[in-house]
């Protein structure tokens, strides 16, 4: 009896970090996609029981890397694993974890399911968009965060450090954030047009930024919209420095330029999400979070 890790394709640099931290290579798997775009799935190595940890960001491709996913972990339940755990740096979907609007599907529940029929033993995941989703999962889901490494960061010098939340969904972790810190907490109160995506109507500050460096902590940048509302709201309030830090880095096309000439003056992402070179930009920092999932797993390991 042994264990065995395979990885899709979302993020194969820290599948392979994670592997080497644990004196592993990642086994091995075939992963081809069809002219009509469907994907087929094969693994190459024996692993009658083994336990397994299927290592896939379900991010952007969203649903091309969330059917990987799903396909390794039916190859390797038909290989007759001991243990199939999924192990998912960033899960998707999470953020429709609630109902906004009449006739509106609740698609973070759906994706739930869809994991679960697979038969997965055990979810890990990194820093969730709310609480919400754990209450979807029936199997065990152990829920990491990535805050701790911007925490140590925050700790070299904590001088007029105010911790801020960017909306009412990411208060509760703002808040435990700086209280694990000892800091004060700002809010933003964010309205967003429901009708469409990515748009932002409102925004006020509640709390005292001036003289301040702001620290908005959040889940995950995506067009980069509610970050830099908010630097811009933070400085006109007197904030003498901005640092915003979000666990995972989704860049849509665009969110590096827009991000590198904003009012924010640092940006602390970590690699749940690989951010490649041509993403890369001179305020942006990206923290490894291989050893935190690495941890995890070891916990589990027999
Ligand atoms: C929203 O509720 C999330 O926590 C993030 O603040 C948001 O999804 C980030 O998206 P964007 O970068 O497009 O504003």
């Amino acid at each position: 009896m042994g264990f065995k890790i395979f990885s899709g394709n979302s993020n194969t640099l820290l599948a392979r970090e994670i592997a080497k931290q644990l004196g592993q290579t990642l086994s091995k798997v075939e992963i081809i996609r069809f002219a009509d775009s469907e994907c087929r799935v094969r693994i190459e190595e024996d692993v009658v029981d083994q336990d397994v940890f299927i290592i896939q960001s379900v991010s952007n491709p969203v649903d091309e890397n969330l059917m990987e996913l799903l396909l390794l972990g039916d190859a390797v339940k038909r290989g007759e694993a001991r243990k199939v755990i999924a192990v998912l740096p960033y899960h998707g979907y999470a953020r429709q974890d609630r109902v906004h609007r009449m006739g509106e599907c609740l698609s973070a529940s759906v994706v739930t399911k869809l994991i679960e029929s697979i038969g997965f033993d055990k979810l890990i995941t990194v820093e969730l968009h709310s609480d919400a989703i754990s209450g979807f999962f029936k199997i065990p889901l152990i829920h990491l965060s990535g805050l701790s490494l911007f925490k140590e960061e925050i700790e070299k010098n904590k001088d007029d450090v105010v911790i801020v939340s960017p909306d009412a969904g990411a208060a509760k972790r703002a808040q435990s954030f700086a209280e694990m810190l000892d800091l004060p907490l700002s809010y933003i109160e964010k309205k967003r047009d429901l009708n469409q995506a990515h748009k932002i109507i409102s925004m006020k500050v509640v709390g005292d930024v001036k003289d301040k460096r702001a620290f908005i902590v959040d889940d995950v940048i995506v067009s980069g919209g509610t970050l830099i509302n908010a630097a811009y709201l933070l400085k006109q309030k007197g904030a003498k420095q901005v640092i915003a830090a979000a666990t995972h880095a989704d860049f849509v096309g665009g969110a590096d330029k827009i991000l590198q000439d904003s009012p924010i003056d640092k940006i602390w992402v970590t690699d749940t999400i690989p951010v490649h070179e041509d993403r890369r930009f001179a305020k942006l920092t990206v923290f490894p979070i291989a050893s935190i999932i690495a941890s995890a797993m070891k916990k589990m390991i027999k």
